[in-house]
């Protein structure tokens, strides 16, 4: 496979990305989640100052679970959001954002996580390295349902998780 990523995931988890993210997500390794969340900006327009976002990042996998820190932050009222894949504080995840208009408005963040599974490299094959990167995709929603939002005064507003929500990103598919 050296030129052209082999897709792991079978037909039956990519339908039950379909399905309500809270029952996929049951599967420990399934989904991606974001346990904690911050957002922040100014809420006066004519401030220089920026937007942030903060987010700790776990794949429960029993065998390859992992976390990391993620942040973005960029000038308040520009398109500065990432739109391309940006590295959070361990090299192995990875997140950008989709269709942002403000922070407590809908958004989707996409994440991946990677790591070696000697599973999958197949047989050695000599002068080559083995073929063991994993690569997860995982989406999920930045929403009301799990996010609330508040304004303080002229200054700020700040967002943070309801008690006890957690933001699930479905993995949809999985590449090596
Ligand atoms: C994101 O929102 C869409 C539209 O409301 C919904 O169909 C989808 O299941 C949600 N995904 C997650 C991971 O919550």
């Amino acid at each position: 496979m050296l030129f052209s990523a082999l897709i792991l995931t079978t037909s039956a988890a990519l339908a039950a990305a379909q399905l309500d993210p809270k029952e996929v997500c049951k599967t420990a390794g399934a989904c991606l989640r974001i346990k904690e969340f911050y957002a922040i900006e100014p809420a006066d327009q004519k401030s220089a100052d920026h937007t942030a976002i903060e987010f700790n990042i776990v794949n429960d996998n029993p065998q390859f679970g992992a976390s990391a820190e993620c942040e973005a932050d960029w000038p308040y009222g520009t398109q500065g959001w990432p739109q391309q894949s940006k590295t959070c504080s361990v090299d192995a995840f990875s997140f950008y954002v989709n269709g942002f208009s403000d922070i407590d408005q809908d958004f989707v963040i996409e994440a991946k996580h990677g790591y070696r599974d000697p599973s999958v490299a197949g047989p050695p094959t000599p002068g080559r390295a083995p073929q063991d990167f994993v690569t997860n995709f995982a989406r999920g929603n930045v929403s009301k349902e799990t996010v609330e939002c508040e304004t303080f005064g002229v200054s700020y507003k700040f967002c943070h998780l309801k008690e006890d929500a957690e933001i699930l990103l479905p993995i949809y598919a999985r590449t090596a």
